[in-house]
């Protein structure tokens, strides 16, 4: 493990195990709570749909097309870059993958809005979406 790695629980749902981490550890510093880099928050699904001064930052099963993605793989619009997370190095392979699979995945439930309920969590846990599942 090399400084900044995220350690990984093991609860078997993407979101919470990696993604949610990941983006607290690298990107919640300007894009969660009252930082608001470019308009953009990412500590919730909806805020991320909703998207900064560019518009929505993820297009569910477009990995393609989310702002958010692009930017993390250093391959943002030309005249205006923005390589992600701002003034670090690239995220490691893995970290954007489990990015892509998780906040790309159709349709994918707002884990963050619904996890906020302590007492909703073993009912989340039980229901076996496929981009949840390892
Ligand atoms: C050190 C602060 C910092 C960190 C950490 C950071 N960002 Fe940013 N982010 C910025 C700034 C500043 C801008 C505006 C850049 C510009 O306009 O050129 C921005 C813009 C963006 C935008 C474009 C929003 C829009 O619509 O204009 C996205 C998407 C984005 N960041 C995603 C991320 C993601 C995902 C992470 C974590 C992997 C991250 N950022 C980490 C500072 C940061």
């Amino acid at each position: 493990m090399t400084p900044g790695d995220v350690p990984y629980k093991n609860t078997g749902n993407l979101y919470i195990d990696r993604v949610k981490p990941i983006l607290q550890t690298r990107c919640y510093r300007c894009h969660a709570g009252l930082n608001r880099e470019s308009g953009l928050r990412v500590d919730s699904r909806a805020y991320m749909l909703k998207g900064g001064k560019h518009g929505t930052a993820l297009v569910p099963g477009d990995p393609e097309k989310s702002l958010m993605i692009k930017l993390v793989r250093h391959e943002g619009p030309k005249d205006d870059p923005m390589p992600m997370p701002n003034r670090r190095g690239k995220l490691p392979e893995q970290e954007i993958r489990d990015l892509e699979r998780s906040l790309g995945a159709p349709e994918a439930p707002d884990h963050a809005r619904r996890t906020q309920n302590p007492l909703d969590a073993p009912i989340h846990a039980s229901l076996s979406y496929p981009f949840c599942s390892q």
